[in-house]
């Protein structure tokens, strides 16, 4: 054969590997609305940067007929790119070979990514779409499967891992997503379950839809599995490009620095007036982090997950920085056990990596009732409390309104090595509200009382001007000042910057024990 018939047949086994399980399925792909492997790689990276690895492996079965059934590439199309100039590895599932189940091979190629990224230090980006484990493979499959639940776990905290499902993703096959640290999910397109709706029917005898049993809204309200539902592929793509902005490329770099015209002295008279005279009554908390952030940098996590806390990724004079917020306007701000894991879970990842914390605090404390306590909201407020505890980069709390009970000291206080505190001078730092603290500390006088009401009025109003301020936290220090809420932007500026070659550590260990 010359070189030149070489390189013809180099062109055609290329050409058919890009062509996965064929034209036919490629267009039953595009009829669901969903794109090919190839196509979403091309939409996630800059052009001409995917280095393909792998392209013309295949399976090695030979039982039901999988002998005369190979496809070049086995269902995964996998490799290294550039995303906005910064090094990913991806690998993107091809529905259109066996439904994108997983074979041996197939695993492999996902395992060779994995493990050239925790070499080189870069993100590992998965784009599912898959029936799951090749069934006429058998258990050589699971063991595929078990290999990259491995290196998830050993990859967690060394280089970012985001999973993107854009189809199918069923049994076992959840729990490699489910390890990683972010998880999107398409509307109406993608579905992730142990057992799927049949297996439920025999079991339990509910009648439910795919999309009820595990869509992307589903994962995004109820489970909290999926941080990200999207409307469609390419939104999905859009804001996984968004996310990445935020993050650094391992465990050993700082997130990456973003120029922003946004001044650093930048005031905000509005601060001054978003906090309500009366103490039960909401404001929405977003507005006090986009008006102090830098102009349009806020990009929100898990937004449709226990809203009563608010998590994301933003930018201050250019720093990548994660915030945790308690949101008065949902459920007032009250913490249980969503948002605790919620909150818990998002401070560890920005400890893992690198990304100061920014806390806003307002909060009346943990939620009250059966249903909380006999579901765990003990152990899960001690997970949030054990994270902040835990992290050592640079953390700064703001307290906007209440700091009560048990919350003010989960909540990054001075206590847990929060760096900087600041209090606004609404703040209300005590034990208990007001009102719950007369009825307890003055239950007799109370009950002497002529007139009961305007006695606890009396004595509420008292216990407010007395307790319920930030002079009483600052003056031992807890708080390391009472700043106006306009000069919020400037004041965290210079405190991350004061913060920015901090070095905390905790003792040496195999790892600690959060409780789980
Ligand atoms: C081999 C599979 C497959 C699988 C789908 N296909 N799933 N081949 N192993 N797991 C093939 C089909 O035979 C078909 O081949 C093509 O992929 C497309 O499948 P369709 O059924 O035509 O597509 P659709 O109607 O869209 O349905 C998709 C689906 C369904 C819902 C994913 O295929 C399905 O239910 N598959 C089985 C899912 C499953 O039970 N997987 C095992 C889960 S347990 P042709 O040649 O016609 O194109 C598991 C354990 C993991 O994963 C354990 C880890 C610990």
């Amino acid at each position: 054969m010359s070189l030149e018939d070489k390189l013809n047949k180099l062109e055609q086994m290329r050409s058919e590997a890009k062509l996965g399980g064929g034209q036919k399925r490629i267009d039953a792909q595009h009829k669901k609305g969903k794109l090919t492997a190839r196509e979403r790689i091309e939409l996630f990276v800059d052009p001409n940067s995917f280095e393909e690895f792998d392209m013309f492996v295949t399976h090695r079965a030979t039982d039901f007929g999988l002998g005369e059934q190979k496809f070049l590439g086995d269902g995964v199309v996998t490799g290294c790119a550039t995303v906005n100039g910064r090094k990913v590895f991806l690998f993107s599932q091809d529905f259109t070979v066996f439904g994108g189940s997983l074979s041996e091979a197939h695993a492999e190629k996902i395992c060779k990514v994995m493990d050239m990224a925790m070499k080189v230090g870069a993100p590992v980006i998965g784009l599912n779409d898959s029936g799951g484990a090749r069934i006429q493979e058998g258990v050589v499959s699971l063991g595929g499967y078990a290999d990259i639940f491995l290196r998830n776990t050993l990859a967690s905290g060394v280089v970012p891992q985001i999973s993107v499902i854009l189809g199918p993703c069923a049994g076992g096959a959840v729990y490699s997503p489910a390890i990683t640290d972010f998880v999107f999910m398409t509307k109406g397109t993608s579905y992730m379950f142990v057992t799927g709706p049949n297996v439920v029917k025999t079991v339990t005898h509910e009648e439910v839809s795919s999309e009820d049993l595990g869509g992307a809204m589903v994962h995004a309200t109820k489970s909290g599995v999926c941080h990200f539902p999207c409307e469609n592929e390419a939104d999905a793509i859009t804001r996984l490009k968004r996310l990445l902005e935020y993050l650094p490329q391992n465990n050993l770099e700082d997130p990456p620095f973003i120029e922003t015209d946004d001044p650093a002295d930048r005031e905000e008279q509005i601060l001054n007036r978003i906090v309500p005279e009366s103490p039960n009554q909401p404001y929405d908390i977003k507005d006090v982090i986009n008006n102090v952030v830098d102009q349009g940098s806020f990009f929100e996590v898990h937004e449709e997950f226990a809203q009563n806390i608010v998590v994301g990724f933003a930018r201050l004079g250019g720093r990548s920085i994660g915030i945790i917020a308690n949101q008065p306007a949902v459920m007032a701000g009250v913490l249980d056990i969503n948002s605790s894991a919620k909150g818990a879970r998002f401070i560890r990842f920005c400890d893992c990596f690198n990304i100061p914390i920014l806390t806003f605090e307002d909060v009346p404390g943990f939620l009250p009732g059966t249903d909380q306590e006999h579901n765990g909201i003990i152990k899960h407020g001690a997970m949030l409390l054990y994270a902040y505890c835990e992290a050592t980069v640079p953390k700064v709390t703001v307290i906007t309104r209440k700091a009560y009970g048990g919350a003010y000291d989960v909540m990054n206080s001075k206590h847990v090595r929060g760096d900087m505190n600041y209090a606004w001078p609404t703040a209300e730092i005590a034990v208990m509200g007001p009102k719950g603290a007369v009825e307890i500390i003055f239950r007799k006088e109370i009950s002497d009382a002529l007139d009961a009401e305007a006695e606890v009025q009396k004595m509420t109003d008292d216990y407010r001007d007395k307790f319920a301020n930030p002079f009483i936290a600052a003056a031992r220090g807890y708080v390391d000042d009472v700043i106006e809420p306009k000069s919020t932007r400037p004041r965290l500026i210079r405190a991350f910057e004061m913060l920015e070659t901090k070095k905390d550590s905790n003792p040496a260990k195999k790892h600690g024990n959060i409780p789980l």
